[in-house]
């Protein structure tokens, strides 16, 4: 709820009488105790340019804004005439008492009833104006809070894959979290409270002036005092929270990364350094934790007493005054009730100043990233086949991850439909590359890929992956049950159809043996299941998606060779009529390959049946017979051992 900023309760003995739960008090948008004008030090490297895009970014909303600002005036205003009006009542006590003392009159009750009355209404409609604008403002906030994350979510879907290999999750997570957080906090606060401070102290000053000049001098004599007094202490302990911050995330990212990778951190004995590592962190952030809320809770005890000292000068010259019938006495009490309302817009003013760049800076992060180039626009009349060959061709195709390494040189090769094409070639000649290219994963430097005879920018992002079905290198599941996984590759399918493809990749089997079968929910990292039942899984995945081009991406590269040779009778049931493209180490896996194309150093080498290239003797030969001959010798090997021990 908005409290109402610059109500002069009168009943804080802090020399602050505002009830106002912002941002001071509260929490900084990064979840930390926050002290007065303490956050956290960053700044937008173009202000103004980021507000204002913020504001055009509201929209519709602009109106409602205005409105919120009309709100929060009119009821900051009926709160600084209150003490005023109340002290009216006051007077009339004052005055009543004298008169019945002197015996020339009797308290008019009726006419303090009535001002009573008044003061109560004022109060009531500023609470009202107060609780629309916190509501009209709640609201605005939250729509565009709203509009914020989907479009930061659909900008996620349109960028390049090229965008995500230079950036850190935690980095695009922050986008959607922190930084929208901290835009919320700031529109459905800090920016009604920027007004009502504003008009508190000018409407106060003037309520001040109106009472007394000379009391007023005498409480703003403080003013610069309180001032500096701040100014230190935020200068001071401004270091120790922004340490604060930081070591913060040390410690939260440390235990993290020892959380995630716990096995091997206790494989390779880490535990001890993992310890004394956090402890650093740990004691770092221990220290200037202490410090920044020594410091922060230095500031307002410090400001009492000058609130205080103030005050005293402003009650002596106020007795003074009223004793020589200058100003009635009422206006002593409403008086320093406007002295107790006039600091606390001050050190939220400060604080806001800080709000404001934070929210700017958080604002530029965000419209950068929704900036950011998007992929190539699909075509505006693509390619649509009824039918598909699944001829596959790759013209000079020139590529790298960034323009300065190129990846893939000049590759060229065909695949009829219907074939089985082989990719094979040492770790890092490009395999997997030549994978996210035909996917349109990445756009080329050179040269095209052809699908049917269409390139394959004439197909829609959609309509072309839709032709494919891929097994990756790096198994993807995610938190759901095991049907739900298998169903990915087609949301339509029925229970009975991800079962049959389930028994084609011999996901059946071991599904059989889990607790819940096939409504095993998978956590997170899909831990509770071996790395071979993994890639089962995603076999099964492309299997049910019956696309006409097959990728298998090292599919089989975790399970044993009878599974895998399962499997292999499997897939060659299933790659009959489809053009597939397996990529293996194993070079025993694709000898009935129609073609194999060997890479290195993301060029083909040879390319050939399995038989040709044995016979040619070259890179393949040569790759080839070294498994081979692994192989033999460790059976060799074996039967050596098995001699020796009989
Ligand atoms: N996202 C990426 N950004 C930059 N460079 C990359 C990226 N992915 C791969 N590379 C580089 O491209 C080259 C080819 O990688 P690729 O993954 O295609 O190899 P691969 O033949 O599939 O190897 P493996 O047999 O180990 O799977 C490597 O030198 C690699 O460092
Ligand atoms: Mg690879």
């Amino acid at each position: 709820m908005m409290a109402h900023p610059g109500q002069p309760t009168g009943s804080s003995p802090s020399g602050g009488g505002v009830g106002g739960r912002g941002p001071m008090g509260g929490r900084g948008p990064m979840g930390g105790p926050m002290g007065m004008g303490m956050m956290r030090g960053e700044k937008a490297a173009d202000f103004r340019g980021s507000m204002g895009k913020l504001f055009n970014y509201m929209g519709r909303y602009k109106i409602s804004v205005s409105i919120v600002f009309v709100f929060a005036i009119l009821s900051t205003i009926a709160t600084i005439v209150g003490p005023k009006i109340l002290g009216q009542a006051t007077t009339k006590l004052f005055e009543g008492i004298i008169d019945k003392i002197r015996g020339t009159g009797d308290v008019d009750f009726a006419a303090i009833g009535q001002i009573l009355i008044m003061t109560i209404l004022l109060y009531v409609i500023s609470s009202a104006f107060g609780y629309i604008q916190g509501w009209i403002m709640a609201n605005v906030a939250t729509n565009i809070t709203y509009r914020f994350r989907k479009d930061i979510e659909h900008k996620i879907n349109k960028l390049p894959l090229k965008y995500f290999d230079g950036t850190t999750h935690g980095e695009v997570l922050s986008r959607i979290t922190n930084d929208v957080d901290t835009i919320n906090q700031s529109l459905s606060q800090s920016l009604t409270q920027i007004i009502s401070s504003v008009v508190t102290i000018v409407g106060v000053l003037i309520m001040m002036l109106t009472i007394s000049w000379q009391m007023t001098i005498v409480a703003l004599v403080t003013l610069p005092l309180s001032m500096i007094v701040m100014g230190i202490i935020i200068g001071r302990s401004q270091k120790y929270f922004k340490q604060q911050q930081d070591y913060l995330g040390h410690v939260n990212s440390h235990v993290e990364e020892m959380y995630g990778g716990h096995v091997v951190m206790r494989a390779f004995n880490g535990e001890k350094k993992s310890i004394e590592k956090f402890d650093t962190y740990n004691n770092v952030l221990y220290n200037a934790s202490w410090k920044s809320n020594f410091l922060s809770g230095l500031m307002m005890p410090l400001m009492m007493v000058i609130g205080n000292i103030g005050y005293v000068g402003v009650a002596i010259l106020g007795g003074y005054l009223a004793g020589t019938s200058v100003i009635s006495i009422g206006d002593i009490q409403a008086f320093i009730q406007y002295v107790r309302s006039f600091t606390q817009p001050i050190s939220q003013i400060a604080n806001i100043s800080n709000v404001l760049q934070q929210t700017a800076a958080a604002a530029e992060r965000v419209f950068k990233f929704l900036a950011e180039p998007e992929e190539v626009a699909d075509t505006a009349s693509p390619t649509r086949l009824e039918a598909l060959d699944g001829r596959v061709e790759f013209q000079n195709v020139r590529f790298g991850y960034s323009p300065d390494k190129i990846v893939i040189k000049n590759f060229s090769a065909i695949a009829q439909p219907g074939q089985k094409v082989a990719i094979v070639g040492p770790t890092g000649a490009g395999k997997t590359t030549i994978v996210k290219l035909l996917m349109r994963f990445y756009e080329l430097n050179e040269g095209k890929i052809l699908v049917d005879g269409h390139d394959i920018h004439d197909f829609t992002r959609h309509d072309l992956r839709m032709i494919y079905g891929m097994v990756l290198q790096d198994t993807w599941l995610f938190n759901g049950t095991i049907m739900e996984n298998i169903r990915y590759g087609r949301p339509g399918a029925s229970d009975d159809e991800v079962i049959e493809a389930a028994k084609a990749a011999h996901v059946d089997n071991f599904v059989h043996t889990l607790p819940d079968g096939y409504n095993m929910v998978l956590n997170e990292e899909a831990s509770n299941l071996s790395q071979g039942q993994m890639q089962l899984l995603t076999i099964a995945r492309a299997i049910l998606a019956n696309p006409r081009i097959l990728i298998l991406d090292e599919a089989t590269s975790s399970v044993d060779t009878r599974t895998e040779l399962l499997i292999q009778k499997a897939m060659d049931t299933i790659m009959q009529n489809r053009t597939s493209f397996v990529i293996a180490h194993r070079l025993s896996t694709i000898r009935n390959a129609d073609l194999i194309l060997v890479m290195k150093d993301g060029d083909i080498v040879e390319q050939g049946n399995h038989k040709d290239l044995l016979v040619r003797g070259g890179f393949y030969a040569e790759l080839y017979n070294s498994q081979f001959e692994n192989t033999q010798q460790v059976v060799m090997q074996d039967r050596n051992l098995a001699n020796e021990k009989n």
